[in-house]
Parts: C-alpha cells; structure tokens; sequence
C-alpha cells in the first residue's frame, strides 16, 4: 500500500478537545433562546448567504465561543491539507488504494486532475460526450428499438449508489421532465421487477443496467431475469436496442450480452454513493435532458469551489459538518432528522442515509486502531409537513435529542402561492416551536380560556408543556432547480467528507457490506439444497421453517 495521505489523529487527541468539553459541560445548561438574548449579534456568525442559498445555524445550542472552539478543532485536524488531497487525486480511499473524484466529473476549474500521473479530465468529457448523444438520441426518438418504434418507458437495474441517486433525482426534477416514463429496480425480489415490469411494451422499454462493479448478486440476477422478459417477447438481435450498460468492469458487461458500444463507462474513483454525477446518472439524464443534467453538475461545481476556498467559518460544509460532531461528540445525539419542504426531495433522506451512513460508519481509525468515541449519525426522515403529523410529536416531546435539518424552497415550481405559503409557514414555525417551546405559564395562560375546571387545567398542564430547546438547522433555497439540487447534494457530500477527518475514519470504502453479501451466498446454497452449511442453532431452526 502507498503511504497514507490524510492525517492521522483521534478527534479526542487535538489540543483543542479538552477545552471544547470543558466549555461544552459549561453551557449545557444554557438554552438557545439565551444564547439569542446574550449574543445580539448571533446572526452575524450564524447565518450564510451564498449563491441561491440562505443558511441559518442560529438555532443550536452553541455561543460564540463553541463556535470558534469547533473551528479550531477543524484546523487542528488537518482539514485544510485534506481537501487539496482530495481535490488533488491523492490516493485518499486508502484501504482501496482510490482517488476519490467525483469531484472531478463537476470540476468548473481547467486544471489538470491527476491520477497515476495523467489528466483524467479528456476521459470524463469523452465519457460525457458519449452519454450525452445518446440520451439525445432517446429522447428525440432517434433511437429506435427492434421493431423501429421510439422509447418511451426506461427501466433503471442497480441497486445502492446505482439507484438511489438516479431514482431521488429523477423525482425531484419531475417538474423539469420530459416524455420518458422512468422506472427504478432495485431488489432482488423478484415482485419487485414482475411490478416494475407491469403493463410495459419490451418494443419501446430501454433497460439500463447499473452496476459499478457488474458484480452485484442483485442487479445482474434483476438483469438476467428482465433479459429473458425481453427475451419472452422479443428477439435475441433486440438485445443490442434495449440493454445498456454503465459499469467499470467492461468485460464482465460484455460477457453479460451487452454491446460495447452501449456501454457507458465509469472509473474507480467515483465511489457509488458519489457517482449519480457519472454515467451512473444515464436515467436522469434521459429523464430530464443533457442541459438540466449539465445544470446539476454545475450546482455541485459551485459548491466544490465553496468548500475549497472558503474559510472554514464561513464554509457552509464545514459548520454543518462541525455542529454534527457537536451534537454526535459531546451531547450524546445518536441520529439526525432531515426534513425537506417538498414532496419532490421526499427521498433524500433515503438517499443521505447511503452516504452518510455508508460512508462514516466505521468504528476502526486511519490508524487501524477502534476510535475510542461515537462516529457515524443514524439518518432519518421524510418530507414535511407529512413528517409533521407522523414522528414530529417525538422530536418536540420525546426524551431524544434529535437535530434536525429544515430545507425548504422559496418559491414553488408550480407557482400555487396559496400552498407554499402554508408550506413555508409551517416550515419556519416548527423550527422556531422547536427552539422556543411553550411553558407551563403559556400552557395554563391558554387553558383558562377553556371551559375546564381549574383542577383538570392543573392536572393537564404537563403535558401540554413543551420543554423547547431543540436544535434545527435551516437551509431556505431560492428555488428547486437542477442547479440548486446540485449544490444541495454536493454540500451533504462534503460535510460527510468533513466528519470523515475530524473522526479519524476512512470515509470512502465500505467493508461493512460484505460479511452480509458472503454469508447470503451461503445461506442460497443451503436453502437450494446444494450444501449443508454449518450454522449456529438459530440460523439452522430459521433455515428449517425455509
Ligand atoms: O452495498 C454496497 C455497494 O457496494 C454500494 O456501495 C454500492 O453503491 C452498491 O453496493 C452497488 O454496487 P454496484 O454499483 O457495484 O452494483
């Protein structure tokens, strides 16, 4: 193995870690409200402008000071260095031996991005290009199937980076849609192709399988048994009409059937929960177009060139990705709630779960050693206001303390103000109930209005209480476009990177997946009779009831 690249520290080693304790155990007691009235100007260090993006941290259980103690921890860690290793192509996915650059796939920079010595960056236009015409081709009806007739439905194979992205992103550009009618398989239940396949015509289906590796159990059985639906009703030439391919392993693509020509490659140094920006993100790009798709890279290029150059203190990425360690590090937070205002970005969560958690679940270091603190943040959510009538009861009145990020858009894409300003009403009241809470003298202020006896009143009361005091961060958004889109997915991928370094994690690989995927392979032996396996009793009485 090269030598490693990023620094190698524990987050509770830097100098800085003791004093932010000891100032954490200092102001635990403080709430939000008061840290408003102590700090008159506490907008000025915790609001953001940039480009079409309005983001406020005010709302946290932090002063100045915390602050100003996070961001040295962040210089202490070596952050600065990281990011130009990144950006740079060092080899930073270091139990891989990768680059990682999906950066390089949005770059708006002309430099030379470097890996084993040459520029990649005549690979990733070559690449582009290529997607590019093709998806052209599709959507002008150019591209023809078997029987001669224009696509009109696309069936998205892959499974974790290979359908997550594409499948969040084509619904939340569904406003800027074209003809094509896309559909995601990803499980390798098979009712869930046999639904994904219902009331399709093989003459006019484009199936795109996805699989950086071509390897995967899931997508390749997905793949085989679509192929022989197809097969079912069509001919074996209109194979090379119907089935794409995106992977990095190009002889297993072709080994599968899949013309050369109709295989889009990607490269090793896109990670798959990073690579909706490849030709991983064929479908969106047949969904929406190559200009909104181009617009999307641009958004996330934006953002690259914010969190390069930008000073730590006003790095949306890094506050973000500092303020979680806060809560995850020294409050004990074990999950974050992400809550976009629209139905359109209702699978992000889903979506960030795969990065973030994918991505800093880890509990060994960069110096091979276990950390000795929590990494990693449980994420969870769905859309607002429906969020709002399912688990907000548990964020304002359950015992966990659970942070939460509010992203909304100014303006709708549909233009009904009647909707979106309810929408934005209740977007900014809960984060403003979740700070302020309501007291006991609220609570029976309101009830003496009531017909109520005043006993009753009393006995009622606590329950109407609300302690308050819950973190929120808020990101208001001019609007959901492809570029803002972009913008918003890259900063969630670079506050993922910002944790990675001040845990002392490897970010970018992803062993945890793997004992599962042995094991299944096993287990499919015993249950198809093939072998015997040994097992510990629980898993043997399971397999018995098979
Ligand atoms: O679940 C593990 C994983 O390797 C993910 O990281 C990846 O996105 C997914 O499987 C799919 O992998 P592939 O694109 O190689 O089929």
């Amino acid at each position: 193995m090269q030598k490693k690249t990023l620094p190698n520290k524990p987050l509770t080693e830097h100098s800085s870690w003791k004093a932010l304790v000891a100032h954490q155990q200092k102001i635990a007691q403080t709430s939000i409200l008061d840290h408003f009235s102590k700090e008159p100007n506490r907008l000025d260090y915790t609001t953001f402008e940039w480009e079409n993006f309005y983001v406020d941290v005010s709302k946290n259980r932090i002063d100045q000071k915390g602050f100003d103690l996070l961001l040295q921890l962040a210089e202490e860690s070596g952050l600065a260095k990281a990011i130009t290793a990144q950006f740079s192509g060092e080899l930073i996915n270091h139990t891989e031996q990768r680059a990682v650059l999906h950066t390089a796939l949005r770059t708006l920079k002309k430099d030379p991005v470097l890996v084993d010595g040459k520029n990649i960056l005549a690979e990733v236009e070559a690449a582009q290009n290529k997607m590019f015409a093709f998806c052209e081709k599709v959507i002008s009806g150019d591209w023809k199937g078997y029987s001669g007739k224009a696509i009109t439905h696309v069936v998205n194979i892959g499974i974790g980076g290979s359908d997550l992205g594409p499948a969040m992103v084509v619904e939340a550009l569904a406003h800027y849609q074209n003809h094509l009618e896309l559909r995601f398989v990803s499980n390798v239940d098979g009712d869930h192709h046999h639904e994904a396949l219902k009331g399709l015509d093989p003459e006019t289906t484009l199936f795109v399988v996805v699989s950086k590796t071509f390897t995967t159990q899931e997508t390749l059985s997905n793949a085989n048994s679509i192929r022989q639906w197809f097969l079912s009703k069509a001919p074996e030439s209109g194979i090379s009409k119907h089935f794409i391919a995106v992977s990095t392993n190009l002889e297993k693509t072709k080994a599968f059937g899949i013309d050369p020509e109709n295989t889009f490659p990607m490269n090793d140094w896109v990670g798959g929960r990073f690579s909706l920006w490849s030709t991983v993100g064929l479908s969106i790009c047949l969904a929406v177009g190559p200009d909104h798709f181009k617009a999307l890279l641009q958004g996330a290029g934006k953002m690259d060139l914010h969190f390069q150059e930008t000073s730590f203190e006003k790095n949306i990425p890094v506050v973000l990705g500092l303020l979680s360690i806060w809560y995850n590090n020294l409050w004990g937070a074990e999950s974050e709630a992400i809550i976009p205002y629209t139905e359109y970005l209702k699978n992000l969560p889903a979506y960030l779960q795969q990065g973030i958690m994918e991505s800093n679940g880890k509990y060994v270091g960069r110096d091979g050693i276990p950390v000795q603190y929590q990494t990693g943040t449980i994420i969870w959510g769905a859309s607002g206001t429906n969020a709002q009538h399912a688990f907000f009861q548990l964020i304002h009145q359950g015992t966990k303390l659970i942070p939460a990020d509010f992203i909304g858009f100014k303006k709708s894409l549909n233009g009904n103000v009647a909707h979106q300003n309810k929408l934005l009403a209740n977007f900014i009241a809960q984060t403003e109930a979740l700070m302020a809470g309501k007291t006991k003298s609220q609570v029976m202020d309101e009830l003496q209005h009531s017909n109520m006896s005043s006993s009753l009143q009393e006995a009622l009361a606590p329950f109407k209480v609300f302690e308050g005091n819950k973190p929120t961060n808020t990101l208001l958004i001019e609007q959901l476009s492809p570029e803002n889109l972009g913008a918003l997915i890259a900063l969630y991928e670079h506050k993922i990177f910002v944790q990675g370094i001040l845990w002392n994690i490897y970010s970018y690989d992803q062993w945890g997946v793997e004992l599962g995927k042995q094991l299944a392979t096993k287990v499919l032996e015993d249950i198809e009779g093939e072998a015997a396996h040994a097992h510990d009793p629980s898993t043997l009485k399971l397999l018995s009831k098979i």
